[in-house]
């Protein structure tokens, strides 16, 4: 029997109990050995839930019992999670975890110490929930120099997205519907301002490098901006907003950026909606791959993290090589790229033309006194002195 304990026992971590329960059988079978859960840490107390015969309210307790094997974290955020999860891994234990803010800042950190103690750290679940693209970029797509990768990485934002475009409501109500569902939190702010796509990206831009990409150094723009304006507009061109999270090689280097982008039906990603989840990866002998499927909620991550229980007690005499060093990655300035800009303004055709050359222009149902226009291809930097020049930009959209 190998030995399990759960630190933090909210959404994921209760469905890591219930994911256990409900494919026991199978679990063992796959992992040789029956999975039992010794511990629960959390803060508060469980009264009538089974599992408040084994919850514990210190770390230490399960840090220091030499029976448990593996460790889940599925509390989030930085600390405590950090300090509890390294001393879990100096005790000799193996570490899952969901949580996306840790692995962003501690991951290279945390595998070191890991390897140095011959245990493993795990994090499937920390990127697009249920997908297994950790594992995919870890063991499948190693033969790869990963050229692009490009994913819709935040299943709330996505779901509003899919929202507004549906039904034509504006950014307000779609959000006040997202947390009545559940699906936005009561404090949206780290969906909707692209933050946790932000760290997503930086996590497996991480891997793909071998580098520590740390994720302030990407450039981040949320949807809080995008309205019913935008998506009459987008509706005219046949395309969807959705948030992109975009990593792409640029010679021996990386650019980044988290950005609301307009995806023609042909991208890969169009068809990409309510809280699903997919990734985009282009690789120099791969050619394309796709990865798509449910990025969040409770059993779908929980299975990502049971998956890792399971791959860990196959291996509890091994650590699994993951290459992410702590040498930082200097991103290649994203003001690099380039691309075509949708542009909403009030200054005049005149003006557009003089600054912007040759533009295609866009009408929308029920939107008057601006206009809309698509740009020529150039880079973003090139795009925000043109901008800076026309002056009265009401929006502007990434084209995909
Ligand atoms: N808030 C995240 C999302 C949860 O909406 O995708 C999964 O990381």
């Amino acid at each position: 029997m190998i030995r399990i304990a759960v630190m933090g026992y909210g959404t994921i971590g209760s469905g890591v109990a219930e994911v256990l329960k409900i494919n026991r059988d199978s679990i063992a079978k796959r992992a040789g050995d029956e999975i039992a859960l010794k511990y629960v840490l959390d803060l508060r107390d469980f009264p009538g839930d089974p599992v408040q015969e084994l919850l514990v309210h210190d770390y230490r307790v399960i840090a220091d019992d030499p029976e448990v094997a593996i460790v889940v974290e599925t509390m989030g955020g930085v600390e405590p999670a950090y300090t509890f999860v390294r001393a879990m891994l100096e005790a000799g234990k193996h570490v899952t975890t969901s949580n996306k803010a840790l692995v962003a800042a501690k991951g290279a950190e945390l595998i070191a110490v890991a390897k140095e103690k011959n245990v493993n750290f795990m994090f499937e679940a920390s990127v697009g929930g249920g997908i297994p693209i950790i594992r995919s970029l870890n063991t499948c797509l190693t033969a790869d120099e990963i050229e692009e990768i490009t994913g819709i990485v935040n299943g709330t934002t996505n779901y509003m997205m899919t929202k507004m475009t549906e039904e034509g409501l504006e950014f307000d109500d779609v959000l006040r519907d997202a947390q009545a569902k559940g699906y936005a939190e009561k404090d949206p702010t780290a969906d909707i301002e692209g933050y946790d796509a932000c760290r997503k990206i930086a996590i497996l831009t991480s891997l793909v490098c071998g580098q520590q990409v740390d994720f302030e150094d990407i450039y981040t723009e949320g949807i809080t901006g995008i309205s019913a304006a935008d998506i009459r507009y987008a509706k005219a061109m046949g395309r969807a907003i959705k948030l992109l999270a975009v990593s792409k090689k640029d010679g021996d280097g990386y650019a980044a950026l988290v950005a609301p982008h307009l995806l023609p039906p042909s991208h890969p990603l169009y068809s990409v909606n309510d809280v699903f989840n997919a990734v985009f990866v282009h690789g120099n002998v791969l050619g394309d791959a796709m990865f798509y499927g449910s990025g969040a909620g409770k059993l779908p991550t929980a299975s990502a993290v049971v998956a890792d229980v399971v791959e860990m007690a196959k291996h509890l005499d091994t650590n699994i090589a993951v290459e992410w060093s702590s040498k930082k990655l200097e991103l290649t300035d994203y003001k690099k790229m380039t691309k075509q800009y949708f542009v909403r303004t009030t200054a005049p055709k005149e003006a557009v033309e003089a600054v912007f050359g040759g533009v295609e222009y866009v009408t929308a149902e029920g939107v008057s006194g601006e206009l809309g226009f698509i740009t020529a291809c150039m880079s973003e930097g090139q795009y925000e002195q043109k901008a800076a020049e026309l002056g009265n930009v009401l929006q502007m959209i990434r084209m995909a």
